[in-house]
C-alpha cells in the first residue's frame, strides 16, 4: 500500500491525475465533506474494489458552502481532518484532495465566481423542494472535482438516493466518461442510516431517529401484503399511525417514486422506491429504501 498523500491546490491534483491518465492508471473518486463514518470507508472500498489494486484512489474531503441554504448548518458542519487523514489512511486511500474555499469559488481572490451547473428536473422534488439550492451547489462542485480528478469511477451512497441520480443525470447529459457507482447505505444496528449529521443528536433525539428507518420498514411491510399496491394516500395514514409513536419527530416528507425517472406515484408497488425527511430536533435526517 503507498503511502497517503495529501494535496490542497487544485493544479497539484490535477497534474497528478494528468499524470495517472498517461500512465494508464485507472482513479476511483470518493467525493466527501470529511467527518468521516464507516459510510464512508465502504465507499473507499467499493472505490477499491472498481479500480483494483494498481489503480488510485481519491477521497475529496470540502465543505461545499454552496450546497448550504442560508439557514442550514454550514458554520457548525462538523469538521475533524486529523481523524478523517488517520482514517483515509487505514482505508487505503492513496490521495486526500482537501481544496479551499478561495481556490474553489474565489478565481484569484476575487468574488467573481458566476458559472453554474443545474439539473433541471429530477433535483426538483423531495430535496430540491426542502432545500431550493441545494442540488445546484452539489452538482456544479461534483462537476468541479470530477474536472480536477479526472476519475473513471465515482461512488456515492444510495442514503443521498436523489443526489446519485441527479449525479448520474448530470454524468449522462454533460457526457463525463465516468462510472457511478452507487454503494449500499451502512446502517446502526437499530436500522438509523449513518451520516455525519447523526453527530448533532442528543441522547433522546438518537434514540428516536430510528422513526425514518422503521417509516420505510412498514411501508415495506405493508406493500409487500398488498395485492397490485396500495394507494399513496392510503400508505401515508398507515405511516402516521407510525409517527405518533416518535413524537420527537417532525416530518419534513415522506415521497413514494419510481427509482428510475423520479417521478411520484400516485399508487404505490413492490420496487418503488420511498424518501424520508424528518427533523429530530433541529437536526434533519434524511433516508429512503426501496418497498
Ligand atoms: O454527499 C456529500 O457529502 C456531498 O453532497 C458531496 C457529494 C461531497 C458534494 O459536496
Amino acid at each position: 500500500m503507498s503511502a497517503l498523500r495529501v494535496l490542497k491546490s487544485l493544479n497539484s491534483i490535477q497534474t497528478l491525475a494528468l499524470t495517472w491518465k498517461r500512465e494508464g492508471l485507472l482513479v476511483g473518486f470518493v467525493p466527501t465533506m470529511g467527518s468521516l463514518h464507516p459510510g464512508h470507508i465502504s465507499l473507499v472500498e467499493q472505490a477499491r474494489t472498481a479500480v483494483g489494486p494498481t489503480g488510485k484512489v481519491v477521497l475529496s474531503i470540502y465543505v461545499n458552502p454552496t450546497q448550504f441554504g442560508a439557514n442550514e448548518d454550514l458554520a457548525h458542519y462538523p469538521r475533524g481532518f486529523r481523524e478523517d487523514l488517520k482514517l483515509c489512511r487505514s482505508a487505503g486511500v492513496d490521495v486526500v484532495f482537501a481544496p479551499c474555499d478561495r481556490d474553489m469559488f474565489l478565481v484569484g481572490g476575487k468574488a467573481d465566481y458566476s458559472t453554474w451547473v443545474e439539473e433541471q428536473q429530477i433535483s426538483m422534488g423531495m430535496e430540491g423542494a426542502a432545500r431550493p439550492t441545494h442540488f445546484r451547489g452539489v452538482t456544479t462542485v461534483v462537476a468541479k472535482l470530477f474536472n480536477l480528478v479526472l476519475p473513471d469511477v465515482a461512488v456515492f451512497g444510495a442514503k443521498d438516493f436523489q443526489q446519485a441520480a441527479v449525479i448520474g443525470r448530470m454524468v449522462d447529459n454533460l457526457h463525463f466518461p465516468i462510472r457511478i457507482i452507487l454503494s449500499p447505505t451502512v446502517r446502526e444496528s437499530d436500522g438509523l442510516a449513518l451520516s455525519t449529521r447523526n453527530r448533532y443528536l442528543d441522547p433522546a433525539h438518537r434514540a428516536q431517529a430510528v422513526v425514518l428507518s422503521r417509516l420505510i420498514s412498514k411501508a415495506r411491510e405493508v406493500v409487500g401484503k398488498s395485492r397490485g399496491g396500495i394507494l399513496a394516500n392510503e400508505l401515508r395514514t398507515v405511516l402516521n399511525r407510525v409517527l405518533e409513536g416518535f413524537p420527537l419527530a417532525r416530518l419534513d416528507y415522506i415521497e413514494f417514486f419510481c427509482p428510475s425517472t423520479l417521478q411520484p406515484l400516485g399508487r404505490v408497488k413492490r420496487g418503488s422506491q420511498m424518501a424520508v425527511a424528518a427533523f429530530l430536533g433541529s437536526t434533519r435526517l434524511i433516508d429512503n429504501g426501496p418497498l
